[in-house]
This record gives structure tokens, sequence and C-alpha cells, in this order.
């Protein structure tokens, strides 16, 4: 129940034993193609471009940038945690002149002020839901109001876990992580783009690797010359991937989000029922990731480290320390993907009055 990697689905743990094929075997490929698909339902939009990044979520981010900023590109970015202070730095590493939209940490930006920021950036991004405080920044109204711009959006927690509307929002780019509320381990970073983006790609970015124009030869069957080799694809995490998103459309992408729903309610409930007091703002509450203030006297001098330890040693139940400038402030307590189970909540609810009133 940390901040990821969630519990990975047991038919997920399945598709990571089956044989291994080859990249270009035509079984892999249609597994891939399928991938894709679903990758394009639980985004919910229509981009051809949809592909899973090899790598983990950073991937994602490195590739969002990399592949559409130049030297000198003015690049919006919201910064109210950990996640969007990284967009900052990789934006600026491609040579972005970075203009810096900044909100409380615990607090989410508001739309307005990452509009008005700049006349005419080139790039609005911003991280969609913050796992470093717990925090949602809403995204359709910057969609609406985005003018020339790009939309780039960090879905690395919310994707599986809360509403994502990539095409109602009008989302340029949009990555996220297998390891979150997709149920699955660490190791790819889905990622889509639209056509508008697509015509404003880096010709020969500075990355070969995460190269969207080479991915897309390869993972792009329909055109003309048919897949051209980049790299081995990760067979097994895509199966892993393909496996894990199966089990969110037989679910249901509104029932899953409703089971989270329900989880982070619960939880967020009995903390304060326990006394705890609730780091994120009511209202933009997320509820696969929530943030709790560590209580300023634990029993017997333990520090919130040592609550940490015996959590795990004592029950089996992994929760995450605060990040950046939150660390020893905050546990962060993660209800994703097959994690997200009332019964993970009602153990760590007891394990925690066990641990903070004994
Ligand atoms: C919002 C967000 N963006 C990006 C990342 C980076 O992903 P990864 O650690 O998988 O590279 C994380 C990881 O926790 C994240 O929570």
């Amino acid at each position: 129940m940390g901040p990821g990697p969630s519990n990975p689905y047991p038919e997920v743990m399945l598709a990571l034993g089956k044989p291994v094929v080859g990249h270009l075997d035509p079984e892999f490929l249609a597994v891939l193609d399928s991938t894709n698909d679903r990758l394009r339902e639980v985004f919910a939009t229509s981009h051809a471009l949809t592909l899973p990044i090899s790598g983990t979520g950073s991937a994602g981010m490195e590739a969002a940038f990399v592949n559409f900023v130049r030297p000198g590109d003015p690049v919006v970015v919201g910064v109210n945690g950990v996640f969007g202070e990284r967009m900052c730095e990789v934006a600026s590493r491609h040579g972005a002149e970075v203009i810096r939209v900044d909100a409380v940490w615990g607090q989410p930006i508001e739309a307005d002020r990452l509009l008005s920021a700049h006349p005419s950036p080139s790039i609005i991004a911003v991280v969609h839901a913050e796992t470093s405080t717990g925090v949602r920044n809403d995204i359709a109204a910057l969609g609406a109001g985005k003018g020339d711009a790009l939309l780039l959006v960090d879905m690395v927690t919310s994707l599986g876990g809360i509403e994502v509307e990539v095409d109602a929002w009008q989302v340029d780019v949009a990555y996220s992580g297998t390891q979150k509320c997709l149920g699955v381990p660490p190791g790819l970073s889905p990622l889509t783009v639209s056509d508008r983006a697509r015509g404003r790609m880096v010709e020969r970015p500075t990355s070969w690797y995460l190269d969207l124009n080479l991915l897309s030869r390869y993972v792009d069957g329909g055109s003309e010359g048919g897949r051209v080799y980049h790299h081995t694809a990760p067979v097994t995490m895509v199966a892993a991937l393909h496996a894990g998103l199966g089990v969110l459309l037989d679910e249901g992408l509104e029932a899953v989000q409703a089971r989270h729903a329900s989880c982070g309610k619960f939880l967020q409930d009995g903390l304060e029922e326990l006394g705890l007091e609730l780091f994120a703002q009511a209202g933009h509450r997320l509820p696969q990731l929530t943030t709790v203030r560590v209580p300023d006297h634990l029993p017997g001098g333990m520090s919130e480290a040592d609550c940490r330890r015996l959590l795990l040693s004592r029950y089996d139940i992994e929760i995450g320390s605060g990040a950046g400038p939150l660390a020893g402030q905050v546990w962060r307590i993660g209800c994703m993907g097959h994690t997200a189970r009332r019964r993970n909540v009602m153990a760590l609810l007891g394990a925690l009055k066990e641990v903070l009133c004994s």
C-alpha cells in the first residue's frame, strides 16, 4: 500500500509466466496491437499513436518532452509536487525555456494561472495525479483554453484509477506507468499522442531510443513497408500489460474507478476516525493515493520510519514515506489496482490502530 508498485492482478502474474516469443513473432504482434487498442480504451482516445514505451513512467516523461521541445521553446509547467518539479528539470534539459507555475503542495493548480502564464507557450504541461501530495489537478479547462499550445499531461498515477478522458479533455500528449492503478509491475510507460502533436514532432530528437518517429515504424503495423525493427520490445511486460488492461476492461472502467473511489473514501474516513489529519485539500484528494500527516507524538518515542517498519514487519503492510520536502511529515498510502480492495484498507486501519494506540 505504498505509492507504487501496487500488487499486480493475478491474471498479470500468470501472463508473466508465458513462453517468451520473438518481438516480430506474429503472435506477439497481435498482442501488441491489442494492447494498444486496450490502451486507447483506457485513455479514452482515438489517437493512432498510442503505445507502451519501454521503460518506467520516467521514460514516458522523457519521451513526451524530447519529441516535442525545441531549444528555446516556452514551456509552461505546473508545479505542486515532486513530479511537476521533475517535469521542469526534464523540459529544461531538452532546451525549453521553462515557465513555472507553482501552487502550494497539497493544493491543486488553478487552470487560469497555467493558461495566462505565457502569451504563446508551445507546451502546457501538468501532472494529473501528484503522487507526492495526493492531489488531483483538473485537466478539462486546460484543454478548452490551451489555444495553439500542446497540452502534455502526466497520467502515471491517474490512469485506471480515476476518470481519464484524453480526447474529451483535448490532451495532446499523455503518458502513464504500469505499476500504479493498472495493476502491472513497473517496466512500461503507456503513451498517447494526438495527430495535432504528431505534426509538430521534433524530426531528429536527441534521444534515439525514445524517438517516436522511429518507434512508430515498429508499432504501427499498418504503415507502408510493414514493421521496422527498432529495439527488442519487452515482450513479457507487454503480455503482462495486455492482461492487466484486460482485467480493467472486463470489470469495466467505471466499476474500476468506483472501486478506487470507495476504497479511498473508506481509507480517508478511517484515518480521520483514528484522529489523523489528511494532507491534501478536500475536493481534490486522490482516492488511489492518500497523504496523511504523521502525528506529532508517536507511542514509545517511535519515529515515523519505525512505524512504517513495524507495519511492514508485523503486519506485512507497506506504506510510503513523504517525498521531497514532505519527508518525515506525511505518509503516503496507495490503494491502486489490485491493492484497491476494502479488505486491504481494513487490515491497514486495524494495524495502524494497534501501532498508534498501543
Ligand atoms: C506522477 C508521477 N510521474 C512520474 C513518475 C515516474 O515514474 P517511474 O518511477 O515509474 O519512472 C511517478 C512515479 O512514481 C509518478 O508518480
